[in-house]
């Protein structure tokens, strides 16, 4: 054991040392066809000394000719080979070593990557092989960090971006853009999507210098910068009156605008924008649509072929509950799906994978293959928000997995989110997957040192939507920790079973909300914020639930007919969702048998004592890491059996008395 500070996460060489061998004595790395001094062949160099010096404690050879390179020195080609995917890479064994092809620099990169990937988790050189290209063109991790130096949502720390209206650009930043590539991220969103104040000015000469200069970190490991954007600007920047997309005072001064952006900021990959959303400023104001803002400066950014992320989190969340057709959830489509088609080909419309907003367990956003004649791509949180605040363990590729997987009936084939997000199913070149990250500046970057298995796993998804979320956990577990192989396996299980814990202690059967108000951690029953007019979840004397039907708000009919029919029929409808959906009965029988109100106590008596049980298999692995590292882990998982305890006797004391139905097992209910 070393006692790292955890400041390199999965990228710890040095605790690797001496727990993986190297099978050859000497190694020369050959490039081949890539200019030498490209900076992202630079940072390829550096990478691959930093990892053989910390691995092995071994310098490598950089060699220019294969001539130069003697018989008994194992060589690692790079190579550029124009047949290659864009951003792909083809790693095979050669007589004299092993050869990495890639078409690109940041195909090159990534196998790199792969290569130090798999001698950290022990495999041979020799044996490395593999053949992989990415699922999705855009992967991008999207920053909440507001310039003052906090994180909305943040459970991390500070920013490590930002602090008084000023920027850090340090060594951590360099190793926070390494990382981020190593996992296949090609994209970053440094601001809030809430812009206000001093991040209103990033696009102003206040701040070009260092977007440039940030821009140009991140350009050395194939990452785009991008900015979040105040709709705003033209008023609050340009002194206008108004910011109508249709008004041609406005138009131009958006034009003018990204000229001088682009001409100080030429790497910049676009912006992202939250419009007519809590409290944001958008095309609304003036009778317009979405698609009039989207466009108006999509059209503006096109000569410098910036892109345009449009987030279709559009709701009004002061509308009145009362209303049997209100439902916040038919929000997004409702807006953008009659829009189908009129956004510009540099427009990509960001849409969460739920209606609502992030919950433990949504049904898929009806928006995403709904539309089929629009660029979307697929926006999931890995801040844990709703899903324990990096207190609780929440490890959340299973979700993203099921999202991914989830089948739309888009299309007769390839209909499934993961093919619609990738641009496969319409033929969109302009396609891929964001997620709210969950870092900060704690110097584990994550808060809770396991909720870096989300960080690490966000970004291998993106790149490739086929890995399981075993196989993804087992890689993190493996280049972040030295436990035995027993241990390994039971860390890996303890990740892919904290999700399904989580939702169990929390709200039962995708209802979701009944958390605090604003904080959204732990729970409080009625506590939607939104819900002046009455609870989110609808709970009576009789049963609890959101009609969701032809009979309710009728969102089930958001969905293709395949999907309709079984949301709108309770006894069709998918168990774990049935919340969702129907306002269900107390005695109603779900599938196994059990009542509905046995099914909620004893979903949360199970969670709580399997929220026990991680800790416990936690204690077990004390011997094989860091101490403080464990013990930090243990205090998280303390807290998370005072909220899970929280959890379990709020929901289960609120249903015993609104139903006034005992529990069966007669256990005590507080
Ligand atoms: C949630 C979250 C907000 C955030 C918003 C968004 O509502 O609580 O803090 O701004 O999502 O996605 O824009």
């Amino acid at each position: 054991m070393n006692n790292t500070s955890w400041t390199q996460l999965w990228l710890d060489y040095e605790k690797k040392r001496g727990k993986v061998s190297l099978d050859k004595d000497n190694i020369a790395v050959l490039i081949d066809g890539f200019t030498e001094n490209n900076r992202i062949i630079k940072s390829i160099k550096n990478e691959l000394l930093k990892a053989f010096k910390g691995l092995y404690g071994k310098e490598i050879l950089f060699a220019e000719k294969e001539s130069s390179i003697d018989e008994s020195t194992y060589r690692i080609a790079i190579t550029k080979s124009e047949n290659m995917a864009s951003e792909g890479y083809l790693i095979d064994a050669e007589d004299k070593g092993i050869v990495i092809n890639a078409s690109d620099e940041n195909g090159a990169l990534y196998g790199v990557f792969h290569v130090i990937r798999e001698l950290m988790r022990g495999t041979k050189l020799r044996e490395i092989k593999a053949e992989c290209k990415p699922s999705n063109p855009l992967r991008m991790m999207n920053h909440w960090d507001n310039m003052d130096g906090s994180i909305e949502r943040g459970y991390s720390g500070r920013s490590f971006f930002f602090e008084n209206d000023n920027f850090y650009i340090n060594d951590r930043t360099r190793d926070y853009a390494r990382m981020m590539a190593s996992t296949g991220i090609n994209g970053i969103v440094i601001n809030n999507v809430n812009v206000k104040d001093a991040a209103t000015d990033l696009i102003t000469d206040r701040y070009f210098f260092r977007v440039a200069e940030l821009s140009e970190l991140f350009a050395d490991y194939g990452i785009k910068l991008y900015l979040s954007l105040n709709f705003a600007s033209p008023i609050e920047l340009g002194g206008l009156k108004v910011c109508d997309p249709l008004d041609e005072e406005v138009i131009k001064w958006w034009d003018e605008k990204f000229a001088e952006v682009y001409k100080n900021v030429p790497l910049l990959g676009g912006f992202l924008v939250k419009a007519d959303s809590e409290g944001r400023p958008g095309p609304f104001t003036y009778g317009r649509n979405q698609a009039d803002g989207a466009n108006m400066l999509g059209k503006a950014i096109a000569p410098y072929g910036g892109i345009i992320i449009w987030r279709c989190f559009v709701y009004n969340c002061t509308q009145d509950w009362r209303d049997r057709k209100t439902d916040r959830a038919r929000a997004g489509y409702d807006y953008f799906k009659g829009l189908d088609g009129e956004f510009l080909d540099n427009v990509i419309l960001q849409i969460k994978n739920g209606p609502m907003d992030f919950q433990i367990r949504e049904p898929v956003s009806p928006l995403i293959g709904g539309l089929t004649k629009t660029n979307q791509m697929l926006e999931v949180q890995i801040a844990q928000e709703y899903t324990g605040h990096q207190i609780d363990l929440c490890y959340l590729m299973p979700m993203f997995k099921e999202v991914l997987d989830f089948k739309t009936y888009c299309s007769k084939d390839k209909d499934t989110v993961a093919d619609v997000v990738s641009g496969r199913t319409f033929g969109n070149k302009l396609a891929g997957m964001a997620a709210v990250i969950n870092t900060g500046d704690d110097t584990n970057w994550t808060g809770n040192y396991l909720a870096a298995a989300n960080l690490y796993g966000f970004g291998r998804l993106a790149y490739n939507t086929e890995l399981s979320s075993e196989e993804i956990a087992r890689e993190w577990v493996q280049m972040t920790f030295n436990l035995t192989e027993d241990e390994t396996d039971k860390l890996v299980s303890m990740l892919l079973n904290s999700r399904g814990i989580y939702e169990k202690y929390t709200s039962p059967l995708g209802i979701g909300w009944m958390v605090t108000p604003h904080d959204h951690y732990g729970p409080s029953v009625d506590g939607y914020e939104y819900s002046r007019w009455g609870t989110y979840h609808r709970a009576d004397h009789l049963g609890i639930g959101v009609d969701r039907t032809d009979k309710g708000t009728d969102y089930a009919h958001q969905y293709y007919p395949e999907n309709a029919e079984s949301y709108n029929d309770p006894d069709k409808c998918p168990e774990e969702l049935l919340l969702f959906f129907h306002h269900i009965a107390y005695d109603r029988k779900l599938g196994d048998g059990r009542t509905l109100i046995q099914y909620i106590y004893d979903s949360h008596f199970e969670g709580e004592a399997e929220a026990e049980e991680l800790y416990e298999t936690w204690k077990g692995m004390e011997a094989h890491v860091e101490p403080e590292v464990f013990a930090s882990v243990c205090h998280r998982f303390e807290m998370q059996i005072a909220n899970a305890k929280e959890w379990r006797d709020q929901v289960n004391s609120y249903f015993y008395r609104k139903s006034g139905i005992p529990d069966e097992k007669g256990r005590e209910i507080f």
